[in-house]
């Protein structure tokens, strides 16, 4: 069981929040409000009915109900709407820093330009209360073409995103699929990472690795399938972005307790917390600390450890990078 100074230690803790998918945080009530203002018909008569239909089997069958959620959107406003909330709820949870998924193909597909998108969000990101940086991630169940035609549509928003991701379906799409155009993101300088072994197996690390060279995998719990890769991901200090909550509603372990967090700590991986769709999954980051810290043997040193490695692993600079973690070091010298 948690303890109560523990609770407090891991909600108080200063955090950065490094897989979050931008629509994923698009609560039923707001996905209600943009349906009235935005005259869209829903398929559930009330938000309580949509809630009740959040009860997953597996990746997919969240991703369809994620994705006809999203189709409330139209309008530059919003998107800012949306990340203004996001960003107002990660603040409370003593989220430093956030970098944001967001999907333009799941938009430009229904005829919303990518402009109005990446600009509500950009704009949001603007205004605070924390420090955000953003990430356009591909969709994998789409083409390799699509997505490069994606990636040139972005170019003139270059100045807005600093890298780019890979999610959706993931198995029968594996990041081979996407060489070409994780290879021209590379060279024009943008960060890379990529979902991986999630529901799929180790040899979509590796390949995410070897393949499209990404700086940090996205899930990646399915590791410790393989010993030769955790040896390998931990001489790297590969960071992955693990999901709790998610790893649950999607079934890719039965409970909590048998969540593997607390042994990818123990071999040494860079492994970080994260919400990843909050709004589906039952709750933002300080909610994902809360499950696992009462379901895993996990104490203030684990807590302590998880604050570090999601500073460490962010995309920022030395000096920001320092300051962050030099704050993570006063919180626990001073607890
Ligand atoms: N899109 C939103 N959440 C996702 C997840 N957990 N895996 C793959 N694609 C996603
Ligand atoms: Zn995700």
């Amino acid at each position: 069981m948690l303890n109560e100074q523990l609770r407090q230690t891991i909600e108080q803790m200063p955090k950065a929040e490094l897989h979050i998918h931008i629509e994923g945080s698009l609560e039923p009530e707001l996905i209600f409000a943009l349906a009235q203002r935005n005259g869209v018909t829903l398929a559930y008569p009330s938000v309580e009915a949509l809630r009740q239909a959040y009860a997953f089997t597996d990746l997919q069958s969240f991703l369809d109900i994620y994705y006809a959620g999203a189709s409330v959107l139209l309008h530059e406003q919003d998107f800012y709407d949306m990340t203004a909330a996001y960003l107002k709820r990660a603040a409370a949870d003593n989220v430093r820093h956030a970098e944001i998924f967001f999907d333009p193909q799941t938009h430009t597909a229904r005829g919303v330009p990518f402009e109005t998108v990446i600009n509500g969000i950009w704009r949001a990101c603007q205004e605070g209360p924390i420090s955000a940086s953003l990430i356009m991630c591909f969709l994998r169940h789409l083409s390799e073409e699509e997505a490069l035609a994606t990636l040139d549509e972005a170019l003139p928003y270059r100045d807005k995103f600093i890298g780019v991701g890979l999610d959706s379906s993931e198995v029968g799409h594996p990041p081979e699929k996407f060489a070409r155009v994780f290879e021209r993101a590379r060279q024009l300088g943008l960060r890379l990472v990529a979902h991986a072994g999630e529901e799929g197996s180790p040899a979509y690390i590796e390949s995410a690795l070897d393949v499209l060279n990404v700086e940090r995998i996205d899930h990646g719990v399915r590791c410790l399938e393989s010993p030769e890769l955790v040896e390998r991901l931990v001489r790297e200090r590969m960071a992955l972005t693990v999901c709790p909550l998610s790893n649950i509603k999607l079934r890719v372990f039965d409970v909590m307790g048998s969540h593997n967090l607390r042994t990818l700590l123990d071999k040494g991986l860079a492994a970080t917390v994260n919400s990843d769709d909050p709004a589906y999954f039952g709750g933002y980051m300080n909610a994902n600390f809360v499950a696992a810290f009462e379901a895993l043997p996990l104490d203030a040193s684990h807590a302590r450890q998880l604050a570090r490695n999601s500073f460490e692993a962010a995309f920022l600079g030395p000096e920001q990078k320092r300051a962050f973690l030099a704050e993570v070091d006063t919180f626990f010298g001073a607890h």
